[in-house]
Formats: C-alpha cells, structure tokens, sequence
C-alpha cells in the first residue's frame, strides 16, 4: 500500500499538508478545470453592485478575496446572492447609489477588493466609509491611489500619513485628472477609472507599460464611454457614465492554471489538459515564460467567451532552461513568479528575474518568501533587490515550509513538493483558499495511482 500523496491536518485554524512525489514515472495526468478568474470576479461583482438593475455572474470565483468583496458591497445595501453556485446574482443600484455602511468595511486578504473600492468610494459625494483588512492588507501601500484620487481631490485618511490601512473615506464630487502611473499596476489603473465613472469630464491612466485590461472591457461592456490608446498604453473614461447590469461569464483563471502548468512540465511522465483557460494577452506572460524554458505547452480549442479569449492549454512533461525574464513581460504573468521560481529550480542553468520588485508588496515579500522557502528545500536562489537568480538543477528534498499566510506560495511549494524527494510539509497552507478554495482536491485528482 502507498502513502497517500497528499495528506491535511488542521491545528488551531491553520492547516498543515504533507505533499510526497508521485511513484516515479506515473505522472500527473486528467483533465481539469480551474476556479474563476479572480480578477475578472472582482471586477464582476463591482460593476454590477453600481450599474442599473440585475448583473448574472457565470463561473464567479467562490474563493475568500471575491467573498471579502462581496461582504463590502452587501454592507452598503447591494443585494448579492450567495456565492455558492455557478450562478450569481447581483441587483445593481446605479452610480452613487451605495448607502454609507454602518460597519467597517473589511477587505479581508485582497488588495484588489480595497484599491479598486476606493475609487468608487471617493467619489460618493456625501458618505463616510471606514476600511480595513488583514494583517497582510494593512502592511501594503494604499499611496499609490490615495495620491491620485486626492489630486481628484479626494478625502482619505489613514495610519502613516494616508498610506496604509484602515482608512477613512469622505466621498466628495471629484475633478477629472490625467494620471501618469509611475507603475505598471491593473489596480491603480482600475482606482482612478472607477473615479472618473462619477466625475464629469475626461479622466486617464497612462501607465509604464501594459497591466491587465480587465476593467476597460468589462466598464465598455457596461456601456461605459472609454477610449484606449495603445501605443502610449493610456486609457481614458468620460464621467458621468451610466452603467446597465450585465451577464457576465468567468472564465478560468490562468494564474490557477499556472500551477498544474508547471507541475505537469516538471513531474516525469504527465499529460495534463486545463480546461476553460482565459488567455487574454495582457496575462499571457506566463505562456511566454514557459515557452522561453522550452516546456511543452499547446493552447487548444481557443475561442472567445463573453469578450475575453479562452482555451484550454495542454501540457506535457519537458526539460526545462533557465532563461531572463524581465521589462515589459513582468506585468504580464506578475502573480506567476513564485511558480515559475518553481519551474527555474527544476531547469538547467540560470534563470533572472528582474525588474519585479512590486513583489516585494504583495500578499508577502514574494521574492524573499519564495527564495528563503524554496532554498530550505535545497534550491540555489539569490534575492536581487527587484527580482531573483535561480540556479537550476539541485535536486529538492522535502522539508517544513511556510506559505507566510501567501496563497500562491502556498501553491508553488506545493507543487515543489511533487518533485522533492521525501515529504515536505507546508505550514499555513490555507492560505491557499484565498483564490483557489479546491487546490487540494484537484491535486490528489490528478496524483491518483
Ligand atoms: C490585480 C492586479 C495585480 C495583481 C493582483 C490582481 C487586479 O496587482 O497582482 O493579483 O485584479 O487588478 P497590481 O495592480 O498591484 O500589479
């Protein structure tokens, strides 16, 4: 009889799991599908609590960080129904229509839910909100969108001058700006466009290079006036804008795929097909990535679902390279580099990361996480100040690690931990419910012997 795979004991709210390799050559195989898209949720569950009337939501994530955005949205009076179905429901009230909550809003682990809320917040002439969230959101900097929301002549207040969490928010009529972003960043954009929704006249976001186009779609979808010019990546929005509720389909979410992406180029003898992947390009870096590292990886049956690409990607196992990813790409597959830290650990030669130091304000300090947890494995990495140096080809040996409370990290050790010899245990692996609330389920599905 083999030790199972995977095995979960929960002590005192945190959940411990012991991960063993596969049996040597019976691989990672099925077909599987991921959760949904954890931005495109968040964005769903906002646009249809300030639009006119009923927004339906297909394949909605059921993860924590769309449930933290949920709660905020229902304790300012929108009727959302429960996020337990494939079918949610949300009964829009309009723009500026959100009724001052008696409680203090709680953004819980997602930094989308708090940056992207406060835009709309700001610009609700008349109402007082306070929000927090927890102990991870508090540490993270709130000036890159309470500075441009107060040139909009916002009013928040906050611990250390403004910057961090809780805040406090006096909604106020709000002048249109041209905001140059110093950073790359899909929630400072989304911040301020969600500002201009409400302000009369022309509001835009130019930033460094392109994030995520999520919110563009999505507000043009409902029926939002929004202009985008690509060669100088700026995006403009015309306020006031009338929103109308929508039907919205999730598809899933390529920063989940990432993981089994990884796990099925690097554990010996896997096929893997994910089904229902968004591909939109500007989350595709990952794709790129891999590519790079020469792991087998083919998108197939593409389409477009409710405005976004989707396909389903197949991988197979491959013998990985290091390789340099840095520049533009960064801001394309950002959430994916804890797991392509992963992927370089178990390719031949040296991988750079560089010019991602946002990752030092993540859930955690990502690169400092993922290189001292990696490396207690036996990996070879070295921080750089922006990025990591990943010297690959040691083998990794199971040992204790720890998620820091950081979903993704949670998940990339425990897709290491199916090509470390012996059994790693990973402290604080809960984390992991904050995107992907069956991560566990899908493992042992496509370890099965
Ligand atoms: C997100 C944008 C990214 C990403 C985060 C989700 C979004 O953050 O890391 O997980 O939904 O807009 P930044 O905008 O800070 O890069």
């Amino acid at each position: 009889m083999l030790a199972p795979i995977v095995m979960s004991e929960i002590t005192e709210d945190h959940q411990t799991v012991t991960i063993r390799p596969p049996e040597l050559g019976l691989g990672l195989q099925g077909r599987i599908q991921v959760p949904g898209d954890k931005s495109i949720s968040h964005r769903a569950l906002m646009l249809g609590s300030i639009a006119q009337g009923e927004t339906q939501i297909e394949g909605l994530l059921l993860g924590e960080d769309p449930q933290s955005t949920a709660a905020c949205f229902r304790a300012m009076g929108i009727e959302i129904s429960a996020l337990n179905s494939q079918q949610v429901r949300v009964q829009g009230l309009g723009l500026g229509q959100l009724q001052e909550p008696s409680e203090v809003l709680d953004a819980g682990n997602s930094g989308t839910t708090l940056r992207l809320m406060l835009g709309i917040l700001a610009s609700h002439p008349g109402r007082f909100f306070a929000i927090t969230g927890d102990r991870s959101l508090r540490s993270r900097p709130m000036s890159r969108v309470v500075d441009p929301l107060g040139t909009m002549g916002a009013s928040i207040w906050g611990r250390k001058g403004g910057t961090l969490a809780p805040l406090a928010v006096q909604g106020k009529v709000l002048r249109p700006i041209h905001y140059q972003s110093p950073i790359a960043s899909a929630q400072v954009k989304s911040c301020i466009l969600l500002a201009g929704l409400m302000t009369e006249g022309k509001t835009t976001v130019t930033e460094p290079a392109l994030s995520r186009d999520h919110s563009e779609r999505m507000l043009q979808a409902f029926g939002a006036e929004l202009s985008v010019d690509p060669e100088t990546h700026s995006v403009t929005i015309t306020g006031p804008a009338t929103l109308r509720g929508q039907s919205v389909v999730v598809p899933g979410d390529i920063s989940s795929a990432a993981f089994w992406l990884v796990a099925g180029a690097i554990v010996p003898g896997s096929n893997l097909l994910i089904e229902n992947v968004g591909v939109n390009p500007t989350r595709t870096g990952i794709l790129e990535a891999l590519d790079l590292m020469g792991a087998q990886v083919a998108l197939e049956n593409q389409r477009l679902v409710a405005g976004e690409p989707v396909a389903d990607l197949r991988v197979q196992t491959s013998a990985l390279k290091g390789c340099e990813i840095q520049g533009d790409l960064i801001p394309r597959l950002i959430d994916e580099i804890p797991i392509l830290a992963v992927a370089a650990v178990f390719a031949t030669g040296k991988t750079t990361i560089r010019d991602a130091a946002e990752l030092r304000v993540k859930e955690s300090d990502r690169i400092a996480v993922i290189a001292s947890q990696l490396n207690r494995m036996g990996a070879t990495i070295t921080e750089l100040p922006d990025g990591l140096e990943i010297i690959g080809g040691t083998p990794l040996v199971g040992t204790d690690v720890d998620s820091c409370t950081d979903h993704r990290i949670a998940m990339s050790l425990s897709i290491a931990a199916l090509n470390a010899s012996g059994a790693t245990i990973i402290h604080r692996a809960e984390a992991a419910a904050v995107s992907y609330p069956n991560f566990l389920d899908t493992l042992r599905e496509i370890c099965k012997l």
